[in-house]
């Protein structure tokens, strides 16, 4: 199946991007692997014809916009966001109709709808130093996570009106689990994802989103690390640095909730499948594209 998809890659001059929420046998055949900003940047910047995205529907439909005349497969159509659906685009436009005077900071977990409603897209490893670079007499919306927003608050000391949504798989983290953990290993360092709640925030040593976990494990010397983020990501930690060990921190039940549903949707059968039929691809209104492609572009610009 692997050489089966490489070839097709070949023949239609196509890349596979993936993020490190995959599973580690697509992680192991992407041509290239990142956090969401990562990916934006190559979305941006690549000479294939076709680009198969292997992470959730709004990370494709930012790399629709990033390269319209490009194909922008996803192996699997319903892999979603919890967060891009708790923030619907009719009524983002009456929160910011009610609050006319702000500037509108969006994570780049929203629908394109939402992006073309915005002033600037943020991710987690860039949203504290943009939302600082924003002139001090401008109110600001952040939206859609009210987790990794108020993060932002405390880290920039600017203040947020924001946006009720959140990620299902960040906020089952256990705070009983964790303890219990930490008392098991005390030597170990917590690292986490900011999108977790505030409770678990205050008991991690590092806060920050996925490649800066990654550069982290890598430049600190502990030998154990507890991982508040979707376990994907461990499959490169193991990689680089292989004399470490990594923690799973479980959810409430102690069930595999820390994964996420819709990125786990996609797997080799699909990204074989949706090479051979060039489906399903994303396709956007262009009008929604001019406009969403502006607060990304000014994303990228700032954050150089
Ligand atoms: P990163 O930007 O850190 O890759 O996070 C993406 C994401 O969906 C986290 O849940
Ligand atoms: Fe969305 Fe959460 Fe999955 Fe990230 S982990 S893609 S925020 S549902």
């Amino acid at each position: 199946m692997i050489s089966e998809i490489k070839e097709l890659c070949l023949k239609a001059n196509a890349i596979i991007l993936a993020h490190y929420y995959q599973a580690p046998e697509i992680q192991d055949i992407a041509d290239f692997i990142g956090d969401s900003l990562d990916l934006s940047r190559k979305a941006a910047n690549n000479d294939a014809d076709t680009i198969v995205f292997c992470g959730v529907h709004f990370m494709a439909e930012t790399a629709k916009i990033l390269s319209p005349n490009k194909t922008v497969l996803l192996p699997d159509i319903d892999a979603g966001c919890s967060l891009a659906d708790d923030c619907p685009a009719e009524e983002f436009q009456k929160f910011r109709e009610e609050n006319p005077d702000h500037y509108v900071v969006s994570y780049i977990n929203c629908t394109a709808e939402v992006k073309a409603q915005s002033d600037l897209i943020c991710t987690s490893s860039n949203a504290v130093s943009l939302v600082e670079k924003i002139p001090k007499d401008k109110k600001i919306i952040f939206a859609p996570d009210k987790n990794l927003g108020r993060w932002v608050q405390k880290n920039s000391g600017r203040k947020l009106k924001l946006w009720p949504g959140s990620c299902i798989v960040h906020e089952t983290f256990s705070e009983e689990a964790l303890l219990k953990l930490k008392y098991k290993h005390p030597d170990a360092k917590v690292i986490a994802h900011p999108e977790c709640s505030q409770n678990l925030l205050v008991l991690s040593d590092f806060i920050g989103s996925t490649s800066k976990l990654l550069d982290f494990v890598s430049n600190d010397y502990s030998d154990t690390y507890m991982v508040l983020t979707e376990p994907g990501i461990i499959h490169q930690m193991k990689k680089k640095e292989p004399n470490k060990n990594f923690i799973e921190v479980p959810d409430i039940d102690g069930c595999k909730c820390n994964e996420c549903p819709y990125m786990k949707l996609n797997t080799l059968e699909k990204i074989l499948d949706c090479l051979k039929n060039n489906s399903p691809s994303i396709e956007l209104d262009p009008e929604i594209i001019k406009k969403a492609y502006k607060p990304i572009k000014r994303m990228l610009d700032m954050s150089i």
